[in-house]
């Protein structure tokens, strides 16, 4: 399970860092970057379906594919 931001649709509301700031961060734009790999266990597949819910741009993808 992975989880990506599109960075053609993230438009930096930064829900997903403030969310979920052990899965994601900032560039230098302002715009929500995965941090590391994105892989997700159970406990960060939750997070990561809380910052997905609350992204206004629909901008953050999970892959649930194992
Ligand atoms: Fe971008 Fe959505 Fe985060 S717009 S900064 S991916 S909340």
């Amino acid at each position: 399970m992975k989880v990506l931001i599109d960075a053609d649709r993230c438009q930096g509301h930064g829900r997903c860092f403030s969310l979920a700031p052990t899965l994601f961060e900032f560039d230098e734009l302002g715009n929500g970057v995965v941090i590391g790999d994105g892989r997700l266990d159970s406990q960060t597949l939750e997070l990561a379906r809380l910052a997905q819910v609350n992204c206004p741009e629909h901008a953050i993808e999970i892959d649930e594919a194992p």
